[in-house]
């Protein structure tokens, strides 16, 4: 058995979650149920993050304690996975104890290995993004190049962190792992910024206080990003590991992220965990942006698109599917409504809905529900069966590549495959003939074992339809835990109750 270790960024509290959490969260949950029910020990970490001078102004403007805003904002996180069903393993705050000793202990790490100094930092800070400029990075006006909001000039001692040490070794580890950054831009874009210079960092504040002191250094908190990065290994234990999770899940298979974190993951993050001796995370994968109908969504315009909403109006599923079929993942995408309802009424109503609701009718109308085996089978039939094989293949091929579009195109074209075996063989023809009962027996009966393939494909994506399907065709849920490599052949499926006419799965939406 092996293990799979996936993280989310940790979001920040100062707002409320929207489609960018939704997303890296939902494609994380699809990463730890494939893996989980492909038997691994899987470890599936999000969290948040809640110190910095930007949580310290939100609260201040709120009249509450940082942590107050922290807690109150931290549950609506917490709340919204709940309602999108995400499994995640851990939730981690960074205003935890464990988190915080991790921290410290971190630090005085650097410190004893003499990566830290003290200095003076002069230049510019983007506080919504947590993030140091130079001032020949500035966009014109003096304007953050990462979020285009006005930098502000910071003036103030700071301990540094020799980050300028580990540029080579970074360089080294970048050419010998072509699949440290993925997809290939983020690699490029992560190599040609280290090859540029690469500047000690600046990892203590003394201007505000909302942060985890640095040791033995009275009035320094922790830069918000050290801080918020170690939560990858502050949730597994680190450094004592009480519980051996650092030793079995570290060190990470996969930090997903949002393309705009790059830098601090790809660049910051290994730096840190070589000066500490820690091994470096196996991929660092940065998605795209979403745009709301083609536009940037920005608080000025009050156009973020809000999970709930959709969720409430088109159906958990429904919202998930799209979100992780819509757009390839690693490039930019939009989420329109349009696009959304057309998704809805063709791939999921037409398509899946239609085939159960198909299947489900006639055996209950043809054979009273009962399903018996296949005791005529033919050519169709063992190329439906190797249809199935071929798909589950090419999914793994997909999720070991983050290609989660991919892997739903492909099992779309199981699906397909499976509404024109129907429609090739005719139950509804074979029905009439009683001497083509033993036919008809077995083509629905490998229609519903192809619907159960189809559930277990699609559990990672869509859990509460996978679900449904599995109960619809006879089998009881719930599908974690079972014994994926076992259910996937035909011959193994044994329906336990009577097979009724289904409920439609995905109600058509109105256009
Ligand atoms: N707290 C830091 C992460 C620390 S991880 C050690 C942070 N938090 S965040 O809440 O601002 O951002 C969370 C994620 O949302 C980022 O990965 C970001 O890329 C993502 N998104 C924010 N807006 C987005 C879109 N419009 N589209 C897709 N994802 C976007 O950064």
């Amino acid at each position: 058995m092996g293990k799979f270790y996936v993280t989310t960024p940790i979001y920040y509290v100062n707002d409320v979650p929207h489609i960018g959490h939704a997303y890296t969260t939902v494609a994380a949950d699809a990463l730890a149920r494939y893996w989980k029910l492909k038997g691994e020990k899987v470890c599936f970490l999000t969290g948040t993050d809640e110190h910095g001078l930007k949580m310290q102004r939100a609260a201040q403007e709120k009249g509450i304690t940082p942590q107050e805003l922290a807690d109150r904002n931290s549950e609506q996180f917490k709340r919204l996975w709940e309602k999108m069903n995400i499994g995640y393993d851990d939730f981690i705050r960074t205003t935890e104890e464990r988190h915080m000793k991790t921290v410290s202990a971190f630090v005085d790490r650097l410190i004893k290995a003499d990566d830290i100094y003290l200095g003076e930092y002069e230049d510019w800070y983007c506080v919504p993004d947590e993030t140091y400029w130079t001032e020949t990075q500035l966009l014109p006006g003096r304007l953050c190049p990462n979020c285009k909001r006005p930098v502000e000039l910071l003036k103030e001692p700071s301990y540094f962190f020799r980050m300028s040490k580990y540029r080579d070794p970074l360089l080294k580890h970048l050419d010998l792992h072509p699949d440290f950054v993925q997809p290939e831009v983020r690699w490029n874009e992560v190599k040609s910024f280290v090859q540029g210079e690469i500047r000690d960092l600046s990892i203590s504040r003394t201007t505000f206080d909302w942060g985890i002191p640095i040791p033995n250094a009275p009035g320094h908190v922790t830069y918000v990003w050290v801080d918020a990065l170690l939560n990858y290994i502050s949730a597994l234990g680190w450094p004592d590991d009480p519980e051996g999770k650092f030793a079995s899940f570290w060190p990470a298979d996969v930090h997903l992220i949002g393309k705009d974190i790059l830098r601090h993951h790809a660049v910051y993050w290994p730096c840190l965990l070589m000066a500490a001796g820690v091994p470096l995370p196996k991929t660092i994968f940065a998605h795209g942006w979403w745009t709301n109908e083609c536009r940037k969504m920005s608080k000025s315009l009050h156009n973020f698109v809000d999970p709930n909403e959709m969720i409430d109006q088109f159906g958990l599923d429904a919202f998930r599917y799209f979100m992780m079929r819509e757009v390839a993942f690693g490039q930019d995408g939009d989420f329109s409504v349009t696009a959304f309802k057309g998704r809805i009424n063709s791939d999921l109503a037409n398509d899946l809905g239609n085939l159960l609701s198909r299947v489900c009718g006639m055996i209950s109308r043809y054979l009273d529900g009962k399903l018996q085996g296949a005791p005529d089978l033919q050519g169709i039939d063992r190329e439906l069966e190797q249809g199935l094989a071929t798909t589950d293949h090419e999914v793994e091929l997909c999720f070991n590549k983050f290609t989660f579009h991919k892997a739903l195109t492909v099992i779309w074209g199981f699906i397909n495959q499976v509404n024109k075996y129907i429609d090739t063989t005719g139950p509804w023809t074979l029905a009439k003939d009683p001497a083509k009962k033993d036919r008809l027996l077995t083509v629905l009966f490998y229609s519903a074992a192809s619907l159960r393939g189809i559930a277990i494909l699609l559990w990672p994506f869509i859990p509460g339809s996978a679900e449904k399907i599995w109960e619809q065709i006879g089998l009881v849920p719930p599908l974690v835990g079972i014994n994926r490599a076992e259910q996937m052949p035909f011959k193994t499926f044994a329906p336990k109750s009577l097979i009724k006419k289904a409920e439609p799965l995905f109600p058509r939406i109105e256009v």
